[in-house]
């Protein structure tokens, strides 16, 4: 197999990595990098088939011991991140990954996400009206952040008084997402999850004596009829929900709203879509923006059994590293891949991923940037970037900015 190294610190490819991933979809679609020890692969179809194959998975100690695998003992600075992973759906495999996304789907229902509607227009206009009485500031830190945070802590049933500590919290963890973290970054997540832990684990114990109409208490109740959602599985799908529940959804309102801004005709039509509330325009346009600047470039799998998929046989216990982002710009699968289409109809975009480990929170994540956009260019229709170069947070896994400075 070739052999390359992509260097996905590199701020130059954080900022702007799809002219380098398109070349590596031409030249070297399938690569094994000795750096992060991992089988990468560019194009659309090859992810698409990884990601149904139920050879791979996103665990591999439930099949193989660290023995066998030739893996160092588990890192002592971070044995409550350790168990957190071993307790939340997305870290899992069947059986254990079905049960846990089966009771969260209990609790986490359509109905649930159609009832939030009205409250998270509500949530807009209130941050909007906030940054229209300034004429200019940061729609990172004033919209992008407080919007889904505000939004999946209404949804758990977090107090007001506990939710400015969760993006900290959920920052520091999702640190160790990244490829190559410092040991300083470890103990300050495994820290983060002992508090996090200790806050969802109080607020459990409280919905259990006094249930409300959230999530979390939903969840207890799907603990207390007799199906097995442990205290610990509870707390830790609680934290994944509030980390995935927002991280992402931050990232895809930033660089969404850099690519209408560096598109003044697709900009255009967005204004002319949200001046006559065309529902139907934000849900395409949306998914278009998704596509276009993936939030979450990369997934791992490990193959759990030798596979031959591309032409390439991969062993037991391989990583292999799956580039969305280069898939979402693959030429053979997209029309004009490079171009941002707001009305693009054909757009199975990788964005929410494909397969058992599919988006829980796809629906609740197309509403809140559908329902950001529309109400956002309604009201402030002059809405542009500041000033470029726009910094980027650093990361390739959970790629995002810094700020992004609006004027109007
Ligand atoms: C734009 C926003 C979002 C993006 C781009 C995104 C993307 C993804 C992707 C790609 C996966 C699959 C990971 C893989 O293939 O390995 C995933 C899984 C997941 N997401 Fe999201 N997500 C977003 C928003 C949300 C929201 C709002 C929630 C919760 C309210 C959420 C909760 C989850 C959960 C719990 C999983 C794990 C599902 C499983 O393992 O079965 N996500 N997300």
């Amino acid at each position: 197999m070739d052999e390359y190294h992509l260097d996905l610190n590199d701020p130059e490819f954080v900022s702007d990595p799809y002219p380098a991933l398109a070349e590596l979809r031409e030249r070297l679609p399938v690569f094994y990098d000795p750096v992060w020890k991992k089988v990468f692969f560019a194009r659309y179809d090859d992810i698409a088939a990884l990601l149904r194959d139920r050879r791979l998975g996103r665990a591999i100690l439930h099949v193989a011991s660290r023995d066998e695998l030739g893996w160092p003992p588990p890192d002592p600075l971070t044995p409550h991140f350790d168990r957190f992973q071993q307790d939340h759906m997305l870290d899992n495999e069947p059986p254990k990954h079905t049960r846990l996304r089966a009771l969260v789907l209990k609790a986490f229902t359509p109905a649930r996400v159609e009832g939030l509607a009205g409250a998270i227009e509500r949530v807009v206009e209130t941050l909007v009206d906030r940054l229209a009485a300034r004429g200019g500031g940061d729609l990172l830190a004033e919209i992008a952040e407080p919007l889904p945070v505000t939004v999946i802590a209404e949804l758990l049933g977090v107090p007001e008084a506990d939710r400015p500590r969760l993006r900290p919290w959920s920052a520091r963890i999702v640190k160790l997402y990244e490829l190559g973290y410092t040991a300083e970054e470890a103990r300050e997540a495994n820290q983060a999850v002992v508090e996090f832990s200790d806050c969802i684990r109080a607020l459990a114990r409280e919905r259990r004596a006094r249930p409300r109409d959230d999530l979390i208490s939903a969840l207890v109740r799907a603990e207390e009829r007799g199906d097995v959602l442990t205290e610990d599985e509870l707390v830790a799908n609680c934290i994944l929900l509030l980390n995935a529940g927002h991280e992402a959804t931050v990232n895809g309102m930033t660089l969404g709203a850099l690519a209408l801004h560096r598109h003044p005709a697709q900009m255009a039509l967005a204004r002319e879509a949200a001046a006559r509330d065309d529902r139907a325009f934000f849900r395409a346009a949306v998914e278009e923006l998704l596509r276009f600047d993936t939030p979450l470039p990369m997934f791992e799998r490990w193959v759990l059994e030798d596979v031959e998929i591309a032409g390439v046989r991969l062993r037991r216990g391989t990583e292999v590293a799956l580039l969305y982002a280069s898939g979402n710009r693959d030429p053979r699968r997209f029309a004009r891949p490079d171009d941002l289409d707001l009305r693009r109809a054909d757009n199975p975009h990788l964005t929410f991923g494909l397969g058992i480990h599919y988006c829980i929170g796809a629906p609740l994540a197309r509403l809140e940037l559908q329902t950001a956009f529309r109400v956002l260019l309604r009201r402030l229709p002059g809405l542009r970037v500041a000033r470029e170069p726009v910094e980027y947070t650093g990361g390739f896994v959970i790629r995002g900015h810094r700020a992004l400075p609006v004027v109007w």
